[in-house]
């Protein structure tokens, strides 16, 4: 489904839209501390970001930049100590645990490193499993799934439990997963860090694939610089920072 405003489900007379609905994401002013025995560290430093409905945008940076962090507090796993975030144009700061659990489950799909499939589970369960907590009718549940499965190239695989499945599978199923519900945004934390190369980039090549196609919206971290080059807009973290267009600033001195 195509998404437009007419769909927002909170737009109307009494609505608590905030943000600028045609941003996916909007971080205004946000800085995370963690404490150190004595010592603050700046993990995330007053960061100002807007992700526009159906980017593939990629969070590069080294490690211990904030990459993972950023991901956490825009998917609702954290929160800021300063600054405000919008999910799909709705405020988060106000918001009860109970509240954000809510909005987390329509609006945030998750792609992890580690896959975090249910083992027990089969790979169709683990995707049934969040249309099941949205309540969407089980009616629905078989073709929407298996049509997913067919998309992804992952087709005759929905009987086996993760254990069962290549890295690159595991993958794939934690995309299906992660999509399914129609979220705003799909974040995905360092999504083929365990990949070998030719797996990463397949991958990639899929998620690229439903950005054109389905329109679907994509913020992910990664340290490999084939998998940044993939991507259409790099945002690049240094310090908790962004880094001004992604470059360092001795070479955007040297452009300017
Ligand atoms: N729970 C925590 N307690 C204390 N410090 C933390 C915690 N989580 C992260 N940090 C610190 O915050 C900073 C940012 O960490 P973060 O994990 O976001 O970096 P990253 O860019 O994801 O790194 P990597 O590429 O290694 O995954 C680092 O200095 C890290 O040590
Ligand atoms: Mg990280």
């Amino acid at each position: 489904m195509k998404e437009s405003e007419h769909s927002h489900p909170e737009k109307g007379a009494h609505s608590a839209v905030e943000g600028n609905l045609m941003n996916a994401v909007e971080i205004k002013n946000v800085s995370k501390y963690y404490q150190e025995g004595e010592f603050f560290v700046k993990a995330i430093d007053g960061i100002d970001l807007s992700i526009s409905r159906g980017e593939f945008a990629v969070l590069a940076g080294p490690s211990g930049s904030g990459k993972s962090t950023l991901l956490n507090l825009i998917g609702g796993l954290d929160r800021p100590d300063k600054g405000e975030i919008f999910l799909d144009g709705l405020a988060t700061r106000e918001k009860s645990d109970d509240e954000l659990t809510f909005l987390r489950l329509h609006k945030i799909g998750f792609v992890f490193q580690a896959y975090n499939l249910v083992p027990v589970l089969t790979a169709f369960e683990n995707v049934q499993f969040i249309l099941q907590i949205q309540g969407v009718p089980e009616k629905h549940h078989r073709e929407k799934i298996l049509a997913l499965f067919a998309e992804l190239g992952i087709s005759g695989l929905e009987n086996r439990f993760p254990p069962q499945l290549s890295g690159g599978q595991q993958q794939r199923v934690a995309v299906a997963r992660a999509i399914v519900g129609n979220p705003a945004i799909v974040l995905a934390d360092e999504p083929t860090a365990n990949l070998d190369s030719e797996s990463a980039l397949s991958l990639l090549g899929l998620m690229k694939q439903l950005n054109k196609e389905k329109g679907v919206t994509f913020l992910f971290s990664s340290h490999d610089s084939r998998v940044v080059e993939t991507a259409s807009r790099v945002i690049k973290l240094r310090d908790g920072k962004i880094e001004p267009c992604g470059l360092p600033l001795p070479q955007q001195k040297a452009i300017a």
